[in-house]
C-alpha cells in the first residue's frame, strides 16, 4: 500500500552536502502531503498567483506527480522550530530525442519566504535541485527568470542564455 505522507521522489536524491550545510534550524527533504497544511501554497504565494486550492486537489497533483517517479523533483525547506516550509523548488526532467535521446532539467516556481530570504536558503534550493539533475542524467538545467533575478540566478552558477519568449493561451 502507498504510505500517505511519503515523500514525493526518494531520500536518495536530497543532496547530503547541502543538508548539512542548512545547519540544526532547517531540514531539506521532498515535498510531502502534509505539506499542505505546512504551508508550501503560501510560500508560493510570494512568487505568484496559487488560487484557492482545496487539499483534494493538492492531493491529486501530488498523486500525479508521485506516479510519475523521475520527472517531478519538488523540494522543500522546512523550518524544525515551526515545523512550517519556508522554502520551495522544483525541477522538472524533460526526455528528447535530440542528444542521444537526453533529459534536461526545468528548474521552476522557486519561492522562499519573505521572512526567510536573505539567509542563503534560495541558493540552497538551486544547489539542491542541480545535484538532482546530475544525479538523474541531466545534461543541463535551464530556467526562466525576471530580470529582477538575474544576478541571484547568476550567484548560483547560471548564466544568461538569451530569450525567453511567451504567448498567452
Ligand atoms: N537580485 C540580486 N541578488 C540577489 C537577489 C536579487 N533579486 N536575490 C538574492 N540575491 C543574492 C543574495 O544577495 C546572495 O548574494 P551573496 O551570496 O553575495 O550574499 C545570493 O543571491 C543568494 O541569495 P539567497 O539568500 O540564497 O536568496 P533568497 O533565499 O532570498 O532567495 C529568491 C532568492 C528565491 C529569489 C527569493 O528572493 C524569493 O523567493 N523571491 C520571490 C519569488 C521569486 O522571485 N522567485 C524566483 C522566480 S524565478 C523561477 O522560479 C525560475
Amino acid at each position: 500500500m502507498t504510505d500517505l505522507n511519503g515523500p514525493l521522489f526518494p531520500l536518495s536524491f536530497v543532496c547530503p552536502d547541502i543538508s548539512s550545510k542548512l545547519g540544526p534550524d532547517y531540514v531539506l527533504r521532498p515535498l510531502q502531503l502534509s505539506d499542505y497544511k505546512a504551508g508550501v501554497l503560501e510560500v508560493l504565494k510570494d512568487l505568484t498567483t496559487v488560487g484557492d486550492i482545496s487539499e483534494e486537489r493538492f492531493t491529486e497533483q501530488f498523486e500525479y506527480m508521485r506516479a510519475r517517479q523521475g520527472e517531478y523533483f519538488v523540494i522543500i525547506i522546512e523550518k524544525i522550530a515551526t515545523g512550517n516550509v519556508v522554502g520551495v523548488g522544483t525541477l522538472l526532467v524533460e526526455r528528447k530525442f535530440i542528444h542521444e535521446c537526453g533529459l534536461v532539467g526545468h528548474i521552476e516556481d522557486i519561492a522562499v519566504a519573505k521572512s526567510e530570504q536573505g539567509k542563503k536558503l534560495g541558493i540552497k534550493i538551486i544547489g539542491a535541485l542541480d545535484f538532482i539533475g546530475k544525479k538523474i542524467g541531466c545534461y543541463k538545467n535551464i530556467l526562466d527568470c525576471s530580470p529582477h533575478n538575474e544576478q541571484f540566478y547568476v550567484k548560483c552558477g547560471y548564466s544568461n542564455a538569451g530569450f525567453e519568449m511567451v504567448r498567452l493561451i
